[in-house]
């Protein structure tokens, strides 16, 4: 249909299921398993994502294998180790006791990548990054339709990427953009668990903003 319009109850939907979308942890995940059509709507909303020069760079690994998973996870548990390290004093004693993946307590992790083009995509011939813009595209439609079905979703970027790629055997070419991780949750928080936790604030809007140039 063309020149579909939205009305204002719509644009409340689409304000509470952005105000709802929680990063999902370790320590949130119920272990049933997804239904497949589940898994499939957020598949498909991904592919809904804007992509430079239309291109749909992304590339999805469904890992539920717990013998892969845990090698990712002693992954995590490597640079885990030294991203602690990074901090110091109290913000490293809050850092111990942060839960930051579900790599083994989620019953899904998909792991997505970007796959390069290999000739020239429109749009992609100045800013090379728009390629992995792209894909991170892909990931928030994934993170707002997995909200929508009540479903959670985490992202766990503590890794190394080249590990990862060895486990999943990856192309060379393929760069790692996000691992995953979805199930269902005991509850959905109504705050970041980064904001509960005093570790960050909600930065206001004007903080962000500037008119003109940056002054
Ligand atoms: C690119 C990216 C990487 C992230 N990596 C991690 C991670 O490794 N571990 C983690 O616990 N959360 C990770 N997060 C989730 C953020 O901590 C989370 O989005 C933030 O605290 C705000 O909370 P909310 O998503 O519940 O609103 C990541 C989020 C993004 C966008």
């Amino acid at each position: 249909m063309n020149n579909k319009l939205f009305n204002s109850t719509d644009q409340q939907l689409l304000t509470d299921i952005m105000l709802h979308r929680r990063d999902v942890r370790g320590n949130n995940f119920l272990p049933d398993e997804l239904p497949s059509e589940v898994v499939e709507q957020i598949l498909r909303a991904a592919t809904l994502a804007p992509s430079v020069g239309f291109s749909q760079p992304w590339e999805f690994v469904l890992v539920r294998d717990p013998a892969v998973r845990r090698r990712v996870a002693d992954s995590f548990e490597a640079e885990n180790r030294k991203a602690e390290a990074q901090f110091s004093d109290h913000r490293r004693q809050l850092y111990s006791r942060l839960k930051l993946e579900g790599i083994l307590e989620a019953p899904l992790n998909v792991a997505v990548f970007y796959k390069p083009s290999s000739g020239p995509v429109l749009g992609q011939t100045t800013i090379r990054e728009t390629g992995e813009y792209s894909v991170v595209c892909a990931i928030q439609n994934m993170w707002l339709m997995a909200r929508a079905l009540n479903v959670g979703m985490g992202w766990v970027s503590i890794l190394n990427p080249q590990d990862v790629k060895t486990i999943l055997q990856a192309p060379a070419d393929h760069k790692l953009v996000a691992w995953l991780c979805l199930g269902y949750v005991k509850q959905f928080h109504d705050q970041p668990e980064l904001e509960k936790l005093q570790w960050e604030r909600r930065k206001p809007l004007d903080l962000a903003l500037h008119w003109d140039r940056f002054d």
